[in-house]
Formats: structure tokens, sequence, C-alpha cells
């Protein structure tokens, strides 16, 4: 539920216009086109995006007139639907590989990865990218999996990864992708609604000089599910000669040993045969040539775990033509992308950013990009900065990344950028958090030696594309405002009653209509997706996030009015945290908050009580247990930042929480802990602020 709003950044004064060599052969040149488009974009979806879509195969087009799209927002009225392109059928895949190479452009560079340590390189062609999803495609065929059936994908950032993405596109599956870095239980917990038939990984990763065992992460997940009692067992192993029949879920395991130097004889024990296979052993023999299953508009495209503001992740479900149908145009659009443009996003495929900016829409158009595997700090600060990238890499046209990675560089000072040759880059993008308007500057003037357009682009995981959004040729932008909607995106702002703010304001962000690439429902739960988004305002989609609208009516987003904390761009939920540390058996309760960070915009501050008889402070171990403890249900990026011993929370006479007064005392803002009169005991006040920094 909503709670309060954080404060915007002060509106900049400064208003940079659009470069003249970005708004040079843009695809939107100023503000009126913009206008002009928008207004259709929102007066007749079905001929603005239909003339947009002309460029892709559809096996079938759409209907015409009112079956195009269909809507409704409001619960009272029935089910919260929307759909877009009804009657059409069409491929993700094809349209992201076939086109290409029929049209002769199989020999352009599709991926080139670079690996953890550099000189690791690989360049993979469309041409050579088609013939490993057709294997990839021809194998899971092999295997039974079709159209709607569950494929999970827990692979590190390397082209098999992508790939397997749009096989699994190509046959009609559903995939899931679960971030690398999750932890086995966290990977456990994404494992159901339902259970995938075939689970992808990798022997091992290595971020920096670290050694990460990803296949004995999934033994574990696996073993956790087994342990749970999954229901139908899709787990359980089969006696060996029923395996063919039976089809069983496998393992594919991709050897990464030509990257990491870590042998299959080095990896921990726990090789289930007639589970696990090895990708190398059944993949490449496959035939390069898969059928396309053509797939309706509406067809599950995938299922992204995102956190919400209760503890279990919710499996956000987005579908094929209008998911697709913004992938590629915001990739056109926003970052202008055409065929010879060389595309960097650093995002892991592991988020949506990686899904619509790695995996889809830079394909959609054709593109070049970098696919990226290490980390930006090694072997040495500023890796990740494109100067820093082998010479091929110097053409970098196209840059996305998030404040918290810019932050990281401005810290480190502007040579490690200013000695490099930036002059190919174009556009520089944002995304994932708040962006401050010193950080924004640093990114234009120096990134971007004053000459780059900057895109600060808001949009979520449930909103599959950019949503609100510069266009490079055509926005005049300002420090740290994410500026206007993009097409067919109806913002409004919303007071505390749920009245909408007209003109200068600050509010809830709220959409009031659909788009092609909103979530359609989160798996297995759509009471969930009712609630969570459109339960709070009728008639609404409700983001969960502020923003403000300035007088020349430029949106500022402020940030989460839920319990979601944005952790370098990350969301996590501030109560699978708190969950992960009562998972200890010191820990009695638990309270997270955000805290302000100058790096990672927000970190995660933790209120613990300990159980009966312990003293406060508690042993220095117990903190380092906790931690760990959080680490290991979720994986590194939850690592709380403090944990702040609390003998008791401050709870309302009902026993809520009041998260408020937390937040207060994390940011030491002790004189302005507003009315606290409600307080069940006011008394814990003194005692917690007695243990801030202990
Ligand atoms: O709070 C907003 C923030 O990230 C949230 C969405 O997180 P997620 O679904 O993980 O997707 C991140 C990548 C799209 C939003 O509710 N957010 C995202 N982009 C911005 C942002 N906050 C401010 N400015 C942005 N540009």
């Amino acid at each position: 539920m909503a709670t309060e709003l954080a404060s915007p950044p002060a509106a900049a004064v400064e208003v940079y216009p659009p470069p003249e060599r970005v708004q040079k052969g843009a695809a939107v040149t100023s503000m009126e086109q913009y206008r002009e488009m928008y207004e259709r974009s929102l007066k007749d979806p079905e001929g603005f995006w239909g003339e947009l879509m002309e460029r892709f195969h559809w096996r079938k087009k759409w209907d015409s007139g009112e079956n195009f799209h269909k809507w409704n927002f409001d619960t009272s009225k029935g089910p919260i639907h929307c759909s877009w392109f009804n009657g059409a059928e069409t491929s993700m895949c094809y349209n992201c590989l076939d086109l290409a190479v029929q049209a002769g452009n199989g020999d352009r560079i599709c991926y080139i990865w670079e690996g953890n340590d550099p000189g690791q390189e690989r360049n993979v062609t469309y041409k050579q990218m088609l013939d490993m999803v057709c294997q990839i495609g021809s194998y899971l065929r092999s295997q039974g999996v079709g159209k709607g059936d569950e494929v999970a994908i827990y692979m590190p950032m390397i082209p098999e990864l992508p790939a397997t993405m749009l096989a699994c596109s190509r046959i009609g599956a559903i995939f899931s992708v679960v971030f690398a870095g999750f932890s086995a239980e966290s990977l456990a917990g994404r494992l159901s609604d339902p259970y995938p038939k075939v689970l992808f990984t990798c022997s091992a990763v290595r971020r920096g000089p670290k050694p990460i065992m990803l296949k004995k992460i999934v033994n574990d997940a696996l073993n956790i599910l087994a342990e749970q009692d999954a229901g139908d067992k899709v787990y359980e192993l089969p006696p060996p000669d029923a395996r063919n029949e039976l089809l069983v879920p496998h393992v594919v395991v991709f050897d990464h040993e030509a990257a990491t130097g870590i042998k299959r004889e080095d990896l921990p024990d726990g090789w289930v045969e007639g589970r696990d296979v090895w990708w190398q052993d059944v993949i490449l023999g496959q035939p390069t040539e898969c059928d396309v299953t053509w797939c309706e508009a509406e067809h599950p495209l995938f299922k992204l775990y995102t956190s919400g503001s209760t503890g279990k992740p919710k499996g956000v479900v987005h579908t094929t033509a209008g998911f697709m149908c913004m992938a590629a145009t915001t990739c056109q659009f926003v970052f202008d992308l055409k065929p010879e443009d060389i595309f960097w996003c650093t995002a892991d495929i592991g988020w949506i950013t990686g899904h619509t900016y790695v995996a889809f829409g830079p394909l959609l158009n054709g593109c070049t990009q970098i696919l990226f595997e290490g980390i930006p700090t090694f072997p040495h600060d500023g890796r990740c900065l494109l100067p820093c990238l082998p010479s091929s890499r110097e053409q970098v046209t196209v840059f996305y990344t998030a404040p918290t990675a810019i932050r990281t560089l401005m810290a480190r000072g502007d040579s490690h950028v200013t000695r490099f040759k930036r002059t190919s880059i174009r556009i520089l993008g944002t995304v994932g958090e708040p962006i401050n308007p010193e950080a924004w500057r640093w990114y234009h003037d120096i990134v971007g030696n004053g000459e780059a357009a900057v895109v600060d682009t808001w949009w979520q995981t449930e909103t599959g594309a950019h949503m609100i959004t510069p266009l490079p040729g055509a926005t005049p932008t300002k420090a740290g405002a994410a500026t206007f909607p993009f097409f067919g995106v109806e913002p409004a702002l919303l007071d505390f009653q749920g009245n909408e703010i007209q003109g200068v304001g600050e509010g809830y962000l709220v959409m009031k209509r659909p788009w092609p690439a909103l979530a359609r429902t989160l798996a297995g739960d759509h009471p969930r997706y009712e609630q969570t988004y459109f339960g709070h305002y009728k008639g609404y989609y409700f983001t969960g996030d502020g923003a403000r609208r300035d007088e020349d009516g430029y949106y500022w987003i402020s940030g989460r009015v839920d319990d979601v904390i944005n952790v370098s761009g990350h969301r996590l939920g501030t109560a699978e945290v708190e969950n992960a540390l009562v998972g200890h058996h010191l820990c009695a309760e638990a309270a997270v908050v955000p805290l302000d960070h100058p790096v990672k915009g927000q970190c995660i501050y933790a209120f613990v009580t300990l159980m009966e008889g312990m003293d406060y402070p508690p042993d220095e171990l117990v903190r380092k247990q906790l931690v760990e403890q959080v680490r290991k249900a979720i994986g590194p990026i939850a690592t709380p930042d403090v944990i702040h011993w609390a003998p008791s929370l401050p709870k309302t006479r009902s026993g809520k929480i009041m998260r408020r007064v937390l937040r207060k005392i994390a940011s030491n803002k002790l004189g302005d802990l507003g009315d606290t009169s409600t307080l069940a005991d006011p008394s814990v006040i003194d005692v917690l602020v007695s243990l801030r920094g202990k």
C-alpha cells in the first residue's frame, strides 16, 4: 500500500537542447513532431502501432477495428485485462533473426561478447545466432518441449543466454530467466508456477577473480524443491530406462571451461545421470534448422520474477506481440538504433532491462551489441566504461547504464574517462533509479563530452519497455528529469485521495490506459496482479512510484512509495530481506527500510530484534551471521549495509510497525520524527536512538 511521498530533487533550471549531431538523422527531430505522433498514438492506436509494426513479419495480420485492442482497468467492471494486436500471429525469434538473415545481414555481428577476463572475445553474427537458436530449439523439441511449456534459464552473460531465450520463443515455449547472482533459495523460489520442463545453466562463472559454481547452486535449488515435496514431483529422478518415454526435465549445463578455466572435474559433486546433460553434448549436434511455431499475439513470451512489497516475488508475465512492439519501437525512437549502431546496455539479462534491451529490442532493429560478462571493477576500476575496451569497441554509439554505475565512475575521477576517445557516442541512456542532477551532468559533460543526448528512461519490469523518457533528437532535457511520456503512454499524478493533479504538482504516478507492453498478469496469481496494480486507485495502473510534474510538464521521478527498496537499480522487497533475517535462529523480528546512499542510490538498513535474553549490542559475530544469512537467502545484492539493534520496534497499538519513524531514525533525522502519539510505547524510540551506530 502506498505510504508517503519522498521529496523529488529540486528542478534544475538549465535546459539542454538536443545536440545537433544527434538530431540529424534521428527518428523524431522536434517537439512538434513528438506531440503530433504522441496525440495520434492515443487517438488512433491501431493506425499508429499498426504502421510501425508493418516492418515485421506477421503470419496472420491483426483484426482491424474494435478487436485490435481491448481492455479494462476498473475492477468494478470485471476482471482486469488488456490485449493488443488481437487476431494476429507472429514470432519474436523470426523477427529478431530470420528477418535480418533474409535481408542479407546474416554476416553482421549480433553480439560482441567480452568475457570476465580482458582479451576474451567472441563475435557472433546474426546467422550464427540463428543457427545456434535453431539447434537449441531442435533440442527442446526433441525433449517434448513445445508451445506453452515452461523453460527456466540460470545463466551468465554469454551469447548462449539470449540464444536460449530466442529458441524458446521460436517454439512457443515460455522462458523464465533467473539472474545468475541469486542464491539457491531464491532460485528455488522462482522455479514454480509451474515447474519448468528444462532448466538451462552453466558449469561455473567468474565474477572478477571469484569463481561462482552455478551448477552447484542449481543442485542446491533442486534439492530444496525436492525437500519441499514439490507436488507433482517434477524433479524426481525416474528410472534410467523410462527416461525417454517420460521426457523428464533436464538440466542442460553449458561447459564454460574455455573462459573460466574451471574444469568439469573441479566442479562440486552433484551430477545426476538422467537429469543433467552437457550443452556441448546435446545441443551442438542438433540441426541448424528449426521450424517456427507461430504464436498468437497474446501468447505469453516470458515470465520474469521481481520483488514486490510482500516476501514472495512476483512472476510478471509478458506477451508476444505487445512486448515485441514496444521493445522494437523504444529502441527505434529512444535509442535511435539503426543497423550500423553499436549498442551497449550494461544490464544483466537476468533483469528486465537485459530482456528488453539486450535480448530482443536491439535485434529487432538489426544492430550490433556488446555483451559483457565481467564486472566494472575487474581487473581495474572503470573497466565497464567503453573507452577501456579494446579498440573495436571504442565505436560504441549508444550506451545504456544505471545511475549507480555512473556515480561509481564519477567518484573515480574524470581522467578514467577523458583519456579515452568518446567521439562515437551519440546517446547515453540511464535507467533503474532516479539520477541525481550532479551525476546526470557528469554523464552529459564528461562521458558524452557535451555532445551526446542523455536519455533518462523511467520504466519497470511490469511496463516491459520505456514509459517516460526523452527522445534524443527532439526533447530538450533537464538534468534529472525523465521528461515526457513515450507514445501510447498516458500518465497522471494522483493525490492521497486519488484525485488527479492537474498542472504542476507532486503525487503518485499512475497510468490511465494500457500500452502494448504492459504485463498481462502475475504467474498463477491474477488476483494479486489486480490488487497490486489496480487495487489502489480504481481505473488506474498504480506504478508504486512518486513523481512531480513541473511548470513545463516535465516528469521528475522521486522513487518508490511502497515497501520496495531500489539498491543500485535493483528492486528488493523489504519483506524479502526481513524474511531472510528472521530465518536466522537468533533473530526474533526485523524491519527493513531504505537509506539514501551516495553511490547505490539506496541501501538496506535493517532494524533487528534478537531472541529473548540476548544482550544489546550482541557479539559482533551475530551481525556478521545475519548479513551472511541474507546473502545466502537472496544473494549478494541484498546485503544489508546497516544492522541497527532494536530491543523493540516502534509499533502502533494495533501492532503495525511505524516504518516512517524507522526511516527517520535510519537517516538520523531525529528532530523530524513526525507524529509518534499513536505508538503503543513511545519509549522505544529513545532506546533505538541510543543504539544507533552500536
Ligand atoms: O522506482 C522506479 C525505478 O525502478 C523501478 C522499477 O524497477 P524494475 O522493475 O526492477 O525495473 C528497473 C529497470 C526498468 C521503478 O518503479 N526506476 C526505473 N527507472 C527509473 C527509476 N526511477 C527513476 N528514474 C528512472 N529512470
